[in-house]
């Protein structure tokens, strides 16, 4: 498995729960990845909206849609081999979604054609709100 990071971009953040967010994307990626293949971490601005987004990239089989809006709620296991998995809690997403939140950011998730995207939207610098809604 390769790891590729491309871009540049700063942004307001509380470090550790930064680092949080990002490990646990990355924990599912190199999951969910087949051998062999590149796992991509991408920064670049936001686009109209203003604002920092992370993207974290893997190949591997589309999540199915019906699953892709529950896929940030607590204790939600897409895959069923891993409902009983002792590895496996469900919560690395919703932890994620719930510091996107805290600094006044949102998650999302795309997967389609083998590829699955997992975004992280940071407001611009002035709105960022670590822990304000702790
Ligand atoms: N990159 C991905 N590709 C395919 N499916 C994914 C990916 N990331 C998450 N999923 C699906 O979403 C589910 C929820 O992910 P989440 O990180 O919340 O829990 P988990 O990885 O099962 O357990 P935990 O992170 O608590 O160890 C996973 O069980 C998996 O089915
Ligand atoms: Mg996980």
């Amino acid at each position: 498995m390769s790891l590729s990071v491309a871009g540049d971009a700063s942004i307001h953040a509380d470090q550790t729960l930064l680092r949080r967010a990002v490990t646990n994307l990355l924990d599912n990626a190199l999951r969910h990845a087949p051998a062999g293949s590149t796992v991509q971490v991408n920064l670049a601005g936001a686009g109209e909206e203003g604002g920092t987004c992370i993207r974290v990239v893997n190949a591997g089989p589309a999540i199915a849609p019906d699953v892709l809006p529950h896929i940030f709620g607590r204790f939600y296991r897409a895959d069923p081999s891993r409902r009983n998995s002792a590895s496996s809690t469900g919560l690395g997403l919703a932890i994620v979604d719930s510091i996107m939140r805290l600094h006044g950011g949102r998650a999302s998730v795309s997967s389609s054609d083998g590829e699955t995207v997992f975004s992280l939207l940071f407001p611009s610098g002035g709105d960022a709100r670590p822990l304000a809604a702790a």
